[in-house]
């Protein structure tokens, strides 16, 4: 992707794209999804492009579609078979990243319409000095806890709760620790970091950014586009 008439910058992205999307009901897997004709990761692999802050993108894809994967996406984005949990396949595109960035987002394929504002604020807060970095948006439900038998046991202070979303920048060392130090296996990256003690900040999200889980999010993406 770096040629020498065209400056990239100095941020690697990776994106774990190889989930199957069961929660969006049968078909082929959620990346992989057409979204207003095209498939979910390539609007996501365009958003991460227009950000000139990246200057590397690493798919993990689904392992029997490495190949088409990586004819769907311009030349020069890396594409790596994906694992069995969303873990294991950030963990497979990290190692793939040359060795010269020294910045890492990790942004899920789902999140297809992320805007570049949101991707260059997390990388502009890592190049700041933060080791960790999510963007968060309030939370607008009212929360309750809830026992197994559905009895409500208590009602949680919303005001202190935050979604969280990707992309999730870091420091590459930090985030390079995290996965080698990894035992459970956590939905997002920034747990691991926690976990390790070190200080994760946070920075405005979007609603845009929002994560294409159930089907009512894929016409609510089609809608915005
Ligand atoms: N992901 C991945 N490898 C996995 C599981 C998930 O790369 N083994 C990716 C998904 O492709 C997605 C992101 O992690 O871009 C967030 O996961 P999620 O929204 O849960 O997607 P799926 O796992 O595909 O969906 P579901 O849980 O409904 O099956
Ligand atoms: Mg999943």
């Amino acid at each position: 992707m770096t040629t020498q008439s065209e400056q990239r910058g100095d941020v690697a992205a990776l994106v774990p794209a190889a989930g199957a999307g069961l929660r969006l009901g049968p078909g082929a897997p959620k990346a992989l999804r057409p979204l207003a004709g095209e498939p979910l990761l390539v609007h996501a692999v365009r958003n991460l492009l227009a950000t000139p802050d990246v200057g590397c993108v690493v798919v993990a894809a689904p392992p029997g579609e490495v190949d088409a994967v990586r004819a769907m996406l311009p030349e020069g984005v890396l594409v790596v078979a994906g694992g069995a949990t969303r873990q294991a396949s950030v963990a497979n595109a990290l190692a793939a990243v040359p060795p010269e960035f020294l910045i890492v987002l990790v942004h899920d394929a789902a999140r297809a319409l992320t805007p570049p504002t949101v991707i260059a604020r997390v990388a502009a807060a890592v190049r700041a000095g933060s080791r960790a970095v999510i963007p968060v948006l309030p939370v607008v439900d009212t929360i309750k806890q809830v026992g197994d038998d559905g009895e409500v046991l208590a009602t949680v202070d919303r005001s202190v709760l935050r979604a969280v979303q990707t992309p999730q920048g870091f420091d590459r060392p930090t985030l390079t620790t995290a996965h080698d130090q990894a035992s459970d296996d956590l939905t997002d990256d920034a747990g691991l970091v926690e976990k390790l003690g070190v200080r994760v900040d946070t920075v405005a999200g979007d609603e845009l950014a929002m994560k294409i889980t159930r089907p009512l999010d894929l016409k609510i993406a089609e809608a915005l586009l």
